[in-house]
């Protein structure tokens, strides 16, 4: 399955903002939460999403959906699963995300998220950042 995960990561981002799972699912604060779709009786993978909590936050450092099955609620699915899961052990979700990535911000924002702020380069020469926080109930 993780092998899955990379080849969609590899596809859809470029090589300077690869996640290394190998490294990242090594530490015990990181979770990797997979979407299966079950089409014609076979199983493929739709998404998935990497998260780690840190004290009482939770990062939410991936979220990538297969191309061809986007725009069908998978990536609004696993954050509500994400929201599930931490549940009451934290106080908010954090993610930084491209300025440019407009399809991921009208997610964040559909999902609850507010702009905090912006950093400048973050991603490299004119591409700025924008840091994102969901509150949850506690
Ligand atoms: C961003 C991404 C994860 C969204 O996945 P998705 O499964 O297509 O999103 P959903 O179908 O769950 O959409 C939920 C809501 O997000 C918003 N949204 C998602 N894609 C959108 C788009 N292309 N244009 C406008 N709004 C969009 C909509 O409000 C949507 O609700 P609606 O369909 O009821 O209008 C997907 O486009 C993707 O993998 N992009 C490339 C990777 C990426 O940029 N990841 C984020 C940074 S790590």
């Amino acid at each position: 399955m993780v092998s899955k995960v990379k080849s969609i990561e590899k596809r859809s981002f470029p090589r300077s903002e690869a996640l290394d799972f190998d490294a990242e699912l090594k530490k015990c604060n990181t979770t990797l939460l997979v979407a299966t779709l079950n089409r014609e009786s076979r199983e493929k993978l739709g998404g998935y999403c990497v998260f780690a909590r840190v004290r009482r936050d939770v990062l939410l450092h991936k979220i990538c959906v297969e191309e061809d099955v986007r725009r069908q609620g998978i990536a609004y699915a696993m954050i509500q699963h994400v929201r599930q899961t931490v549940g009451q052990k934290s106080d908010k979700i954090i993610l930084w995300v491209d300025e440019a990535r407009l399809p991921a911000r009208k997610l964040y924002e559909r999902c609850g998220f507010a702009e905090l702020e912006t950093c400048l380069d973050y991603y490299g020469p004119g591409r700025h950042g924008l840091k994102m926080i969901l509150k949850l109930a506690t």
